[in-house]
């Protein structure tokens, strides 16, 4: 054999090894958790055959508790780059045969070098993370791993789009740089997020607690909101965020791609036209008016679970990306509170950061009123939305259904807020409160001296504040809003708006960044 073979020979073989991680063993207990490994999952992400990978031969260079003995290529990560819809992305997956994903120095440099590859170069950077958090053999090194990727992330944040996905127990430092992205998903049973283990829980507090139940997927897809998507298994959520892909640019400074739609841009759809129920206290489903006006009935959802008082998710309007916010009737009447604000706000700010166009469907009650909003603070956190709709110079479209009460009026993009075009259906009713409330406070007095004649009064002057006010026509006669439409023909007047408002040019004055109320 010649030299020159024999040193193809010894690379084909280093690669090999490499690509077994953690060893043969290591990776049986990964399946049999029901889990990929890393290379398995960075298969099913990427376009077949298109991965790149860096730094295969990288090894830790920690000397304590034992390491010294074994050096792993690669050490606990996969990096490098390749293309999802034949789009660049930059990729990590953490390999959980090699010391439990632990996060060595080197590993963070690997991690830190495709993240600023991404930034360099405009495309988005994915991370597959199932991570034991900051290797604990390397002290202080780890930490400073993490210092440096989290650096990476904050300045990464609002440049190109962030997305991880935990597909392991993840703890510390993995998590944290999650809680820095854009997008974080979970699998099901077998992907867990906390800031330490159920060990270290018990030896701190006392308490027992479950890995499920301390940071599963559905506390945090449904209660913390920690999670945007929860997926019922690791190819799910791969194929999430290849979708999830589809509706967002490069980077902040292209637009999302277009997607070529059959959908006629003037399909009209009669059922609108009597989905709102004659009962205004009734509610409906605000999913059958999104999916009539999108493209292909084709919505993805984001915090499918959190909040559900309010929907957000994206779709495409004749081929265009579109980030649609929506209050959700069906859910405790579709009121604003602190999670349905904090939901919202990050939603709108993501969009705003990448130039997809806001649409916003209003059908909003108030904020929910009481001391356990209050002392959750629902005033700093309503104000969230309320910037956040407030500094965004993306095209904005809004569509008020029914009711706009109040501050929820103005927060859910209303003109003054610099929305862009603002549209009512006939049943909107844009005022201060609803008609009960609003009579209940300005004849409370009359009604009580004259008991017997309470209920004549409290009809007479609903019906009069009704008339008045219980319509979208005050707000169109002092311009508040662009036009009355017919329910059926909202997908083709938000169509027309957005094309109208592709070239929109604002912004904000120059500052060093804001003060968003946090
Ligand atoms: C070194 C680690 C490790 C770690 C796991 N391993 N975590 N090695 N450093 N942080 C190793 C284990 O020793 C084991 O090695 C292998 O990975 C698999 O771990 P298991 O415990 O057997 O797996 P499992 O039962 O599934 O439990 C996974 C786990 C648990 C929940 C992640 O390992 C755990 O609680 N680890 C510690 C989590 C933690 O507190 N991390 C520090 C976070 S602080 P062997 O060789 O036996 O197979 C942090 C700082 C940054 O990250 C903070 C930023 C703000």
């Amino acid at each position: 054999m010649s030299i020159q073979t024999d040193n193809i020979q010894k690379l084909v073989e280093r690669r090999a090894k490499a690509r077994l991680g953690g060893g043969e063993k290591r990776i049986e207990a990964q399946h049999a958790k029901g889990k990929l490994t890393a290379r398995e999952r960075l298969s099913l992400l990427l376009d077949e055959g298109s991965f790149e990978e860096y730094d295969m031969f990288v090894q830790h260079r920690c000397t304590n508790f034992g390491m010294e003995k074994s050096h792993p290529d690669g050490d606990g990560v996969v990096t490098g780059c390749g293309t999802i819809g034949g789009r660049l992305v930059y990729v990590f997956a953490q390999d959980f045969t090699v010391s439990g994903g632990s996060l060595s120095k080197t590993m963070s440099e690997k991690i830190c070098k495709v993240m600023d590859m991404a930034v360099r170069n405009g495309a988005p950077c994915i991370g597959l993370n199932d991570s034991g958090g900051a290797r604990i053999q390397e002290g202080i090194d780890a930490l400073a791993g993490y210092g440096e990727i989290f650096e990476r992330n904050i300045l990464a944040s609002g440049v190109v789009p962030q997305i991880s996905a935990i597909m392991g127990p993840c703890a510390g430092g993995a998590v944290y740089s999650p809680a820095l992205t854009d997008f974080t998903l979970m699998v099901k049973n077998t992907s867990y997020m906390f800031l330490t283990g159920p060990a270290v829980v018990k030896s701190v507090t006392g308490e027992e607690v479950s890995q499920e139940e301390l940071g599963g997927a559905s506390v945090h897809a449904s209660k913390s909101g920690v999670a945007h998507f929860a997926a019922e298994n690791e190819k799910e959520a791969i194929a999430t965020i290849r979708e999830l892909l589809s509706f967002l640019p490069q980077n902040n400074l292209e637009s999302a791609p277009f997607v070529e739609t059959a959908d006629p841009v003037n399909r009209v759809d009669d059922a609108l036209n009597t989905v709102i129920p004659d009962n205004p206290n009734k509610s409906y489903d605000m999913y059958q008016v999104i999916r009539s006006i999108v493209d292909d009935e084709r919505f993805l959802e984001v915090h499918k679970d959190f909040a559900k008082n309010i929907i957000v998710g994206f779709a495409h309007m004749n081929g265009r990306s579109v980030g649609v916010v929506a209050n959700q009737p069906g859910v405790l009447a579709g009121v604003l509170d602190i999670n349905a604000s904090r939901k919202a706000a990050r939603f709108v700010r993501f969009c705003d950061a990448f130039n997809i166009p806001l649409v916003t469907l209003v059908d909003v009650p108030g904020f929910l009123p009481g001391t356990q909003q209050e002392y959750g603070a629902i005033i700093t956190n309503g104000a969230k939305l309320l910037y956040a709709y407030g500094e965004a110079t993306v095209p904005k479209v809004t569509v008020t259904l029914r009711k706009a009460y109040g501050g929820a009026h103005i927060v859910m993009s209303c003109k003054q807020l610099r929305g862009d075009v603002n549209y009512a259906w006939p049943s909107a009713q844009i005022a201060v409160m609803g008609a009960d409330g609003a009579v209940n406070v300005l004849h409370a007095k009359e009604m009580k001296e004259n008991p017997e004649q309470a209920t004549a009064i409290f009809e007479e002057k609903k019906k009069e504040y009704e008339d008045l006010f219980s319509n979208p026509y005050q707000a169109a006669q002092k311009g508040y809003i662009e036009d009355v439409i017919e329910p059926r023909n909202t997908r083709f007047r938000i169509i027309r708006a957005l094309e109208q408002l592709a070239s929109k040019q604002a912004s904000v004055p120059a500052k060093k960044h804001d003060n968003l109320p946090l």
